[in-house]
């Protein structure tokens, strides 16, 4: 026979167990197990965004400026940043194997390249809902929709007037942080047709 829940049984289960305390040194926050994939961006997509950065967002090659991707994947947005630019670049990105992967690729780098990449090009194993924007003029994220409104927080903590690109999904869950500035789109070898969405973020923080 079923017996029937005590007070006592309550309070012990309102009670924060051991797996609490331990969950509570998890470095990864809620937001860090909703689904976001790895899908890469195209090359030509990552290609064609750089010279727009460049003749319409201030990007200077070989400056002082600072690229992060949120959520790296297997580093490509990274690398082209890199090679295309010059700039210092991060990647951050959750998965163990893709950080592995995309070290790997930064790896390939030889000459003037490699010392760059070594200098001022990383992939780091971090949550991307608890990445620090404010060192950032440039981010850039490749999210579904889903995701969108878990970013508040991130972009809040950002540089004001700092460019933010995209992929493929319009950020439109968030709402005055973010100026639409325009849409590119961009033809790929398949013949399809790959957005990237640029904003220019207003946290009126000066980073
Ligand atoms: C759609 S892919 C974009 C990859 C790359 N930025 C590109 O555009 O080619 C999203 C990436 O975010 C990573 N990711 C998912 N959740 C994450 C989190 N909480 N923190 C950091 N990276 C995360 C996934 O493992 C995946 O590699």
């Amino acid at each position: 026979m079923m017996r029937k829940k005590t007070s006592m049984d309550l309070q012990r289960a309102l009670k924060p167990s051991k797996r609490c305390a331990t969950r509570k040194e998890n470095p990864y926050s809620i937001q860090s197990k909703l689904d976001l994939p790895y899908l890469p961006t195209p090359d030509e997509a990552i290609e064609a965004m750089f010279p727009v950065l460049a003749v319409r967002y201030g990007l200077v090659s070989h400056s002082g400026q600072k690229f992060i991707d949120l959520g790296a994947g297997d580093g490509r947005v990274v690398e082209g940043c890199a090679r295309v630019v010059s700039i210092n670049a991060t990647g951050v990105e959750i998965d163990p194997a893709l950080v592995t992967l995309a070290n790997k690729r930064l790896s390939r780098a030889f000459g003037w390249w490699a010392m760059h990449v070594t200098r001022n090009v990383k992939i780091i194993r971090k949550d991307l809902f608890q990445a620090n924007l404010s060192p950032y003029d440039f981010v850039f994220i490749f999210a579904q929709p889903h995701v969108h409104k878990y970013l508040h927080h991130v972009f809040l903590r950002g540089k004001d007037g700092a460019i933010v690109v995209s992929s493929k999904h319009a950020l439109d869950a968030l709402g005055d942080l973010l100026s639409f500035r325009e849409t590119i789109t961009v033809q790929l070898e398949t013949g399809e047709w790959w957005g990237l969405h640029f904003y220019t973020l207003s946290t009126h923080e000066p980073g």
